[in-house]
């Protein structure tokens, strides 16, 4: 049977967006994105840092203002953000909390600047019942050409 994939994404200045398109192409996934309200965070991104610092010093992750869709009927959750201070971005962290009860597959896709330090690890440890795949993470400049990249991450993921 097919194997069925959710790609969900959140992008704060669309650079996840397009790996999350090259990666419907090559799963041929459903795809959601996950949104807040607007004004959540500033155009900067060193004030939009500090007001995500404040949220996970405060615990108080910004709401979702998407539908989260039924993750059950999915066998596996590419779910995608950008590093933020080598950590799952706070709106990612809001998904990963709504899915307590999923017990597929979750990989994390990501995009960075060239440092995502301890990503993988911090998107692991958000993740309680699933079990977590070995990611994929970007640059915005390897995201050019990275169709056989993503194409041969796919197939590990699914052939395991
Ligand atoms: C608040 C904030 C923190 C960031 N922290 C990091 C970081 O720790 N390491 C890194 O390589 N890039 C960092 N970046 C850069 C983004 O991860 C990178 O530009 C990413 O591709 C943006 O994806 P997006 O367009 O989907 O939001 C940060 C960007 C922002 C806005």
């Amino acid at each position: 049977m097919a194997t069925k994939v959710l790609i969900i994404a959140y992008s704060w200045s669309g650079t996840t967006a397009k790996l999350a398109t090259a990666l419907q192409r090559v799963t041929g996934g459903d795809r959601v994105d996950l949104t807040v309200a607007a004004g959540t965070f500033p155009n900067d991104m060193y004030a939009t840092s500090d007001v995500a610092n404040q949220q996970l010093a405060t615990h108080q992750l910004p709401a979702l203002t998407n539908a989260v869709p039924d993750v059950s009927a999915y066998d596996v959750l590419l779910v995608g953000g950008p590093v933020w201070s080598a950590k799952v971005s706070t709106p990612v962290r809001s998904f990963l909390q709504s899915l307590s009860n999923f017990s597929g597959i979750v990989a994390p896709f990501y995009t960075d600047a060239g440092t995502p330090g301890g990503y993988e690890n911090d998107f692991a440890s958000l993740v309680t019942s699933a079990t977590v795949a070995s990611g994929i993470g970007l640059t915005s400049s390897e995201l050019q050409g990275a169709n056989q990249q993503l194409a041969s991450w796919w197939q590990r993921l699914t052939t395991k």
